[in-house]
């Protein structure tokens, strides 16, 4: 017991990396070049959680670095939104063949890894990008249906849109996705202002 409590606390994004990059918990492990873990720090305000890397993601070992990770890059900059406010990763941390939809085991395999980023992190929102992510982490089914939702569940707050790649030849995703991190970045001011407000209230007494 003693253990495992002191693991827990001495947890960080680092130690997970070095998990993630060691790792052969399920069969993706055969075929990858390189894992995933993630990319942003402990500090971060959002994580964003996308679906698997691919191919230019297992060259690098960096999420999101190809085209989706420019339609990604582009719609947060639009927002207002700076990289250092952000931790981004991905269902699973390795790279399925040919960039299939990661299988059930691979996601329950893998799951352990975000929970610990998401726990160590704690940000005000995750950001679902797109149905694999939305399926695994809210048994959501519709991203059309829901996409700019915030959402609530278990005290954790959540902003589901579309996945990046969805937007590469589609004008209007592309401005949906836009949207949707514009509302995030609104969202994310009302919750620091709400909370300088209670400061303030608490020190005015
Ligand atoms: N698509 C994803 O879902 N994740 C990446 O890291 C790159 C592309
Ligand atoms: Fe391990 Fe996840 Fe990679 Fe599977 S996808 S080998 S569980 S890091």
């Amino acid at each position: 017991m003693v253990a495992i409590a002191r693991n827990i606390s001495n947890d960080s994004l680092e130690e997970i990396a070095t998990e993630v990059v060691g790792c052969s918990l399920c069969k993706l492990s055969r075929s990858r070049k390189n894992a995933v873990p993630g990319d942003g720090q402990t500090s971060a305000k959002i994580i964003f959680i996308g679906e698997a890397p691919g191919k230019n993601e297992d060259e690098k070992g960096s999420p999101f670095i190809g085209v989706a990770g420019r339609i990604l890059d582009e719609a947060l900059q639009k927002a207002g939104i700076e990289r250092s406010q952000v931790f981004i990763t991905n269902i699973v941390k390795c790279r399925p063949p040919g960039n299939r939809i990661p299988e059930d085991d691979e996601r329950a395999a893998c799951r352990p890894y975000l929970d610990r980023q998401i726990s160590l992190i704690a940000p005000r929102i995750i950001c679902i990008l797109g149905a694999t992510a939305y399926s695994s982490i809210l048994g959501g089914k519709s991203i059309t249906q829901n996409r700019g939702k915030i959402i609530k569940r278990k005290g954790q707050k959540y902003l589901i849109t579309i996945h990046p790649a969805a937007a590469i030849y589609n004008k209007n995703l592309r401005h949906a996705l836009e949207d949707d991190l514009s509302s995030l970045s609104q969202e994310i001011k009302k919750m620091e202002n709400l909370d300088r407000n209670t400061i303030l209230d608490y020190i005015d007494g």
